[in-house]
């Protein structure tokens, strides 16, 4: 079990960033952020800030930090525009080298002296998922995956197009996001009008466990509700939709990532970026089934969407509440949480990190 001072102690956040999240890979954006000459999506982290940049189609990772007066290079959390720095203009190449020094500055070793360049990253893909690394020398994206690069691979070729993005700030550590996606024990609790009574989910045990280093997943068996006719109907336009089952199925990449298909009807993708020990900005990025459709079954599917977000949106804040008052609760506590059965890929996220933390 997870010590409970790990959820409070700020010395412990900053023991996680190069035991958890500077080692391995750590998911930064789908590829389609990306997809264009001089797209950028940056990441903040404490201690550390990446940025991965499109140069003429090629996805470079750097430390978010000018090497010469430490500025941040890009400011924004996506956009598009040359990896410039906004204070003296430097502009870097796809190598992290100043390809222009602005005139009036001489410096000691000239553009090819390392401490002129931006900090190198790894970048890698998995289908459409980003993944930067800032180890040295890490193992390969799939290696570090394992038999999930395939999970990702299947889901990224069923995923449509995103629906809605952004930040959900919680007043909570960034552990507690994930245990609490980790089950659906709480959900006919937490999300009675929504998960159970929306889509029918929570009132069945958690069903094919799969759990590999660290990552793991599992469905949420769905029950019959009185709304499975009309919601039928809603639908039927997807009928013939690549990616079908009869649960919430939930993806867990190992640290702070989640992924989750509704049916193969909707997808999520939400990814619990630490601010501090007692804060965390929630990810988020919906989307559609992909799935050709003519224009009138496009209308209908682009109202689903709509109420796809704002049910995944309710389900959020449902959790948020929840997740708020449990870092306060853990602030209060003087021993540690007691798991059942329908909890075990908690147990499985704290092996792992515990396992990276005493590595
Ligand atoms: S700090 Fe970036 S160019 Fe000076
Ligand atoms: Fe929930």
């Amino acid at each position: 079990m997870i010590p409970i001072s790990n959820y409070l102690d700020p010395a412990c956040l900053l023991k996680e960033m190069p035991s958890l999240f500077q080692k391995g890979w750590q998911f930064v954006s789908m590829t389609d952020e990306l997809a264009n000459d001089q797209d950028f999506v940056t990441l903040d982290l404490p201690g550390t800030a990446v940025v991965v940049q499109n140069f003429a189609g090629a996805l470079r990772a750097f430390r978010n930090v000018c090497p010469h007066r430490l500025n941040l290079v890009q400011t924004e959390e996506r956009g598009n525009r040359p990896l410039i720095c906004r204070y003296h203009g430097w502009a870097f190449d796809s190598g992290g080298r100043p390809k222009t020094l602005p005139p009036r500055q001489e410096f000691p070793s000239g553009g090819d002296d390392e401490r002129l360049c931006l900090q190198r990253f790894h970048v890698e893909i998995c289908g459409r998922f980003v993944f930067v690394s800032m180890e040295e020398s890490p193992p390969s994206l799939t290696e570090f995956l394992g038999e999930f690069a395939l999970v990702l691979d299947q889901l990224s070729r069923v995923i449509g197009p995103l629906t809605n993005q952004g930040t959900i700030a919680h007043a909570c550590n960034w552990k507690l996001l994930v245990e609490n996606v980790l089950e659906c024990y709480h959900c006919g609790f937490v999300h009675p009008e929504t998960f159970v009574k929306g889509l029918g989910i929570g009132k069945k045990a958690i069903a094919d466990v799969r759990i590999a280093l660290g990552h793991s997943s599992s469905h949420f068996p769905k029950s019959p509700t009185a709304r499975d006719a009309l919601k039928a109907r809603a639908v039927a336009h997807l009928i013939d939709r690549e990616y079908v089952h009869e649960s919430f199925f939930h993806v867990h990449i190992f640290p702070n990532l989640f992924i989750s298909s509704s049916e193969g009807a909707a997808f999520y993708v939400g990814h619990a970026v630490p601010i501090s020990a007692g804060e965390t900005n929630l990810r988020t990025r919906f989307f559609a089934p992909k799935i050709d459709l003519d224009d009138r079954a496009q209308a209908r599917q682009d109202l689903i969407n709509r109420q796809a977000v704002t049910l995944g949106k309710q389900v959020i804040g449902e959790d948020k509440t929840i997740l708020e008052n449990v870092q306060r609760g853990m602030g209060a506590a003087n021993r540690l949480p007691v798991l059942g059965a329908d909890e075990i890929r908690i147990k499985a996220f704290a092996s792992a990190y515990e396992a990276a933390m005493n590595g």
